[in-house]
């Protein structure tokens, strides 16, 4: 991530929004419970919302980069049942089954093999478990401020989406999109076996 967006992700105007407005429009009326991953976490805005609502929810927080980890371990530190570590998502450091929920806000265009964060989210999942998030959607004009501020990207299509979260083998999958087509919100769900 450019040093402008990782600037970006961290503003307190940005955590403000994310907070208040992307994760209940992520969630979309689902009930965090259980043991919850997040993957990508950045500087903890949406981990701190769900500490602060939905304290049943036991949290792992997690990011790739150290200053991430830290920025979110100092926002996180007053709520006892968080961890905060750094992972790679596409080498998650858990047991398989180990989770109820997986979250993934706005951080799945950041992964270059990005496909292999939908197989480790399936794989630390517990059967029946749900991997549920939002990103940005393949448009002209999330392409070109990516260009322009200079971060690795890979921007994913719905349908690519779709079809990649079939593959890593979830089922009961949804990906939709919003705002003109600018953000997708997904929902999917690890098998029962
Ligand atoms: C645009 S930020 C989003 C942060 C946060 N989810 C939010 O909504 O504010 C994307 C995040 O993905 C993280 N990231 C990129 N590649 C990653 C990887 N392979 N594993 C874990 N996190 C990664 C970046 O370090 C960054 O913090």
């Amino acid at each position: 991530m450019s040093a402008i967006e990782g600037a970006f992700c961290r503003s307190s105007p940005w955590r403000a929004f994310a907070r208040r407005r992307m994760l209940p429009w992520a969630l979309d009326g689902f009930d965090l419970h259980g043991d919850v991953l997040e993957i990508g976490a950045g500087s903890g805005a949406m981990a701190q919302g769900v500490a602060r609502t939905l304290p049943d929810a036991r949290l792992t927080v997690t990011d790739l980069d150290e200053a991430m980890v830290a920025a979110a371990a100092a926002r996180l530190h007053r709520h006892p049942g968080v961890r905060v570590e750094r992972a790679d998502v596409t080498a998650l450091p858990y047991p398989g089954g180990s989770f109820d929920v997986v979250t993934a806000y706005l951080m799945l265009h950041h992964v270059g093999d990005w496909r292999d964060s939908l197989s480790e989210s399936a794989r630390v999942l517990r059967p029946g478990g749900v991997f549920i998030g939002y990103d940005l959607t393949d448009t002209p004009l999330a392409r070109a401020v990516h260009r322009l501020e200079g971060s690795a990207h890979r921007i994913i299509a719905a349908a690519e989406l779709r079809e990649a979260l079939a593959v890593a083998g979830f089922t009961d999958i949804a990906v939709d999109t919003s705002v003109r087509e600018h953000l997708m919100r997904f929902r999917a769900f690890k098998r029962a076996v």
